[in-house]
């Protein structure tokens, strides 16, 4: 079996999430004889040859980016192929809560359009600290660390997956 771990990534996060991911993945998966390779997105062509696919998107504006959404739309759509999606948010547990609702409506479409049966939402990290302005719009805490992943829940996660492998 073959499994794609593929990823859009402006700052690097996402990335460290896939390939931890795929590091988790590639372990299991000897036992289960699957291959995993991990990639940027843009470097997918075809999604041929893949029977399982796990792909990953960093949310900016309250949304996937762009091109996360054009892919499954173009790609994955009625491809039937079973399917994990992953977003990475700095705002979806720690901001107001009109932030969330605006970040799970856009997931609500993204993960019907791609027919997963759910998306896993990961803290994510910033570049630097939010000025206090932002901080004030975002509702986000003084303090907040730069870097709130959990790496614990992105382990379970992958870990689940190789379940389902
Ligand atoms: C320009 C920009 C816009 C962002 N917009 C949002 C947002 O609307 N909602 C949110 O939860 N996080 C937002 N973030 C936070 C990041 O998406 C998130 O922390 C993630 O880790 C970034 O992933 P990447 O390094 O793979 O690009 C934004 C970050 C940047 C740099």
């Amino acid at each position: 079996m073959k499994v794609l771990v593929a990823y859009i990534s402006k700052t690097g996060t996402t990335e460290e999430i896939a390939k931890r991911a795929g590091e988790i993945l590639s372990a299991r998966g000897v036992e289960k004889n699957a291959d995993i390779e991990v990639t940027p997105l843009d470097t997918v062509g075809s999604l041929q040859g893949y029977d399982r696919l796990i792909l990953g998107s960093p949310i900016n504006g309250m949304k996937v980016l762009p091109q996360f959404k054009e892919f499954i739309g173009a790609h994955v759509a009625g491809s039937g192929k079973p399917i994990d999606l992953f977003v990475v948010s700095y705002l979806f547990e720690r901001g107001r809560k009109v932030w969330k609702n605006a970040i799970r409506k856009d997931l609500e479409k993204i993960r019907t359009l791609a027919g997963a049966s759910s998306v896993e939402i990961f803290g994510g990290r910033l570049p630097g600290p939010l000025p206090t302005f932002a901080r004030f719009i975002f509702g986000t805490p003084k303090g907040l660390p730069l870097d709130i992943r959990d790496w614990g829940k992105i382990e379970a996660w992958a870990e689940g997956i190789a379940d389902k492998m």
